[in-house]
């Protein structure tokens, strides 16, 4: 039996029910007023239109492990149902984001436990809703959300994770995250000022590309890392001043000749060797912001070693600081971000770059089976952008 029919069936058994009361206790005459029945209203559900089937696919964490495959599994489950304040979203494009293999690796909340759903964030469309949502939602709404659980046909997500979008294009969901990071941590940590030198790190990834737009937007000098010519030339192409392919350059050697006051801001994505170099690097009163490390997430602690003996010295010498950034520490600052965010799209003020591994060896990412694939196209450093997956949904919807 379909999601569609047993709710149906719920409801209509419902109203049967209520019927019979009324009957049974002569209130049919009576004048008509609203019922205030909360066991109804988280009943209710809006279903207007949808074909929705009555199982789906997800990718659930089975086993803690940093090695994504090795750690989730790709399962056929029930469409779950929403609640009163929930939404249920077909998702059509999901975003892979380097903290996955820290969440699979069990390093966000260690107190949960395996099993436990997969990904942070998808755009697609709503499909059946709760009562208190309704107030703010409707079925065949656009919607881009972030939450726990993205990796799957179908999520729920409460109406408050989610954010509505003009239509279901993947460059929203690049923004969600990605964007929206780049934003929070540039305005709150970076106090950019015209002219500086803004380093950025995995500067053509998903948020390294925000940021070198954004410090542009901010009429710094930006510097970019990066390991092909074709990202270099994609760095330029969004205003990049300086790209450094560290794999045909020196980037210490680089930064100490072209710029030997430093530089003032650092977006630091990679950590490890590279994170000293910068804070070598800095300018008197510089910032280095610490956006991750992604050169340690692979092992089993999560780190890469860096020596730190010296830092408070370095730190002390240049009156410079490092701060770290942690994008649901700034949420109550999330809405007017990506207000901001979307106006600066449709503009053309900032543009996403989005890769959905087209140039992959295996094609384009398609399905949910494709999320595993696309997991180590990021790791092996091969993705210009932020990377994307399709999902492709064979029922024929009518939304
Ligand atoms: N703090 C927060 O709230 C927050 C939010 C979002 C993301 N992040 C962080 O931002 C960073 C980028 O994340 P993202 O999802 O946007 O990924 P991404 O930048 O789209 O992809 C990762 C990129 O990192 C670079 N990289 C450098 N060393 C690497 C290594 N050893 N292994 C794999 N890749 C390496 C690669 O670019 P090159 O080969 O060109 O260097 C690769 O393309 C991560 O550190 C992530 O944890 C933090």
């Amino acid at each position: 039996m379909s999601i569609v029919t047993l709710v149906f069936r719920k409801t209509i058994t419902r109203r049967l029910q209520i019927k019979k009361t009324r009957a049974g206790s002569q209130l049919f005459s009576a004048p008509s007023r609203s019922i205030i029945d909360m066991s109804y209203s988280s009943h209710f559900m809006d279903f207007k239109g949808s074909s929705i089937p009555s199982t789906m696919r997800k990718l659930v964490v089975t086993k803690l492990s940093p090695n994504f495959r090795e750690a989730v599994s790709l399962q056929t489950v029930p469409v779950p149902t929403p609640g009163d304040g929930d939404l249920l979203i077909r998702n059509r494009f999901v975003g892979i984001n380097a903290s996955d293999i820290n969440y699979s690796a069990g390093r966000y909340d260690p107190s949960v436990k395996p099993p436990f759903a997969a990904g942070f964030e998808g755009i697609g469309e709503v499909v059946a809703l709760g009562l208190s949502a309704s107030a703010t939602y409707a079925v065949g709404q656009s919607v881009a959300y972030m939450g726990d659980g993205a990796f799957a046909e179908y999520v729920v997500m409460p109406d408050r994770n989610a954010l509505p979008v003009p239509s279901i294009e993947p460059k929203y969901l690049a923004l969600l995250l990605s964007g929206a990071t780049a934003y929070l941590s540039l305005k709150n940590l970076g106090s950019l000022t015209e002219g500086e030198n803004v380093l950025v790190t995995a500067a053509a990834g998903g948020t390294g590309q925000f940021a070198v737009q954004l410090a542009k937007r901010a009429k710094c000098h930006v510097i970019g890392t990066c390991s092909s010519e074709e990202k270099a030339g994609f760095l330029k192409s969004i205003g990049c001043d300086r790209p450094i392919n560290y794999k045909t350059e020196d980037v210490s050697a680089v930064l100490r000749k072209e710029y030997p006051g430093g530089v003032d801001v650092v977006y630091e994505s990679v950590g490890g060797s590279l994170f000293e170099m910068a804070v070598n690097c800095l300018a008197n009163k510089g910032r280095l912001i610490i956006i991750g490390f992604i050169s340690g997430y692979q092992s089993a602690s999560g780190l890469k070693p860096i020596r730190a003996e010296a830092l408070p010295a370095k730190l002390l010498l240049k009156s410079a600081s490092i701060r770290g950034f942690f994008l649901p520490h700034y949420y109550s600052e999330y809405a007017s971000a990506m207000k901001d965010l979307l106006e600066m799209c449709e503009n053309g003020d900032v543009s996403c770059e989005l890769d959905t591994g087209e140039l992959s060896p295996e094609g384009r990412f398609l399905g949910l089976d494709s999320v595993f694939r696309a997991v180590d196209y990021m790791y092996s450093g091969r993705n210009l952008g932020k990377v994307v997956v399709e999902l492709c949904h064979p029922v024929s919807s009518k939304l």
